[in-house]
């Protein structure tokens, strides 16, 4: 079928990640520096052009779209984007990520709109860490927003957690059992080297999903299952029961051979692989055709043959390969 988007590895792409902004609310140490330049707002695609982007990708066998940031709920009139994809038939899963601190105001109406999942980005348990990992963030208000989605009645909501060597990696069994307590799945991220980002040493940091595997292992049981969700993470059962941790390990587990996803940019760049800079300018391609959606289709297609083996992440050297930021990635 041509209709569907496989690379020159056989790999099926079925999940996008959509970036709604670079911008956001929080500075944590990991994504962006302290001083951010923002891409100017004229340079974004429009909510309509991105719900078109959503509806070709759909047409094209994508079943599962992660809006994203930045932080998406930042922008503006973003519900309007939930409700028209949440419209889409043959879309299985519309799915969330934030930073959690607008989710008081928006966990309903997000539900109403058909989102399916959310997943929450959360490091740590500890105000005052909270405050240096993000450099000006109140924990509170993420923690009102996970009540939030929580009470909207959002089921599987994950915790995102990025594990930083002394400076939350003692904590990781304290968010497991935040998380598990109140039904949501709790997930550690190695960090990615995305981006000049400050004062932060990358390679000092890192501290590896079987080092978390390890510790957590001196409290709980955590068993490796078979299924996955469709995203980069290895989930671990808890205890035999139904609470799982996840792990996404681009160092120390590469799950490239089994990519299924592309991201595009809040200006409209379809970026094949988070960690390569082989990319496509959709927004050209949409503004060049503005009532031809089989164009944009076809300008999918194609990019499947420049969609790169895996990324080459080095935490060694001495400057990130990679000069974008997560933030201007699509985290
Ligand atoms: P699920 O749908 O719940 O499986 O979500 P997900 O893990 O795909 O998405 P989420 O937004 O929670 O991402 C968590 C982390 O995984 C972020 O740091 C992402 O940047 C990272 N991630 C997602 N996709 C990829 C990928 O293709 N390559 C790499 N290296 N990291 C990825
Ligand atoms: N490496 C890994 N994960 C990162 N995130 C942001 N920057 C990085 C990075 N450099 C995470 C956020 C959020 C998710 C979308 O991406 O913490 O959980
Ligand atoms: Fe914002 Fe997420 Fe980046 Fe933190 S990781 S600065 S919350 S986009």
């Amino acid at each position: 079928n041509s209709n569907l988007l496989i690379d020159r590895f056989g790999r099926q792409i079925t999940y996008v990640r959509l970036s709604v902004t670079d911008r956001c609310d929080l500075r944590c140490v990991y994504c962006m520096a302290e001083d951010m330049t923002f891409v100017p707002r004229a340079q974004l695609l429009t909510l309509e052009e991105m719900f078109r982007l959503g509806k070709a990708f759909v047409a094209m066998g994508v079943d599962k779209l992660r809006i994203t940031g930045g932080e998406p709920l930042v922008r503006r009139n973003i519900l309007k984007l939930f409700q028209d994809l949440g419209q889409l038939e043959g879309l299985r899963d519309l799915t969330l990520t934030t930073n959690g601190t607008q989710l008081a105001r928006y966990a309903k109406e997000l539900k109403a709109a058909g989102v399916t999942r959310i997943n929450i980005s959360l490091d740590t348990l500890d105000p005052a860490r909270f405050h240096a990992l993000t450099r000006l963030g109140d924990i509170n208000k993420v923690l009102e927003g996970i009540d939030a989605a929580l009470a909207a009645g959002f089921q599987r909501i994950k915790l995102n957690a990025v594990v930083l060597k002394n400076r939350n990696h003692d904590e990781v069994a304290d968010l497991v059992n935040f998380a598990h307590e109140r039904g949501m799945d709790m997930t550690f991220i190695e960090e990615m080297p995305l981006g000049v980002i400050g004062e932060h040493d990358r390679a000092e940091a890192f501290y590896s999903s079987d080092e978390i595997l390890r510790d957590l292992r001196t409290t709980m049981q955590l068993e490796e299952m078979a299924e996955k969700t469709g995203g980069p993470a290895r989930y671990f059962r808890r205890d035999g029961g139904t609470a799982r941790v996840g792990f996404i390990s681009p160092h120390s587990h590469n799950f490239c051979d089994t990519c299924n996803r592309v991201r595009v940019t809040a200006e409209g760049r379809l970026l094949l692989c988070l960690g390569q800079e082989h990319s496509l300018d959709l927004r050209r391609v949409l503004r060049a055709n503005p009532t031809d959606d089989f164009r944009v289709r076809e300008a999918l297609h194609q990019a499947m043959e420049i969609k790169p083996q895996g990324h080459e992440f080095n935490l060694q050297a001495a400057q990130p390969m990679i000069f974008r930021h997560m933030s201007a990635t699509g985290g």
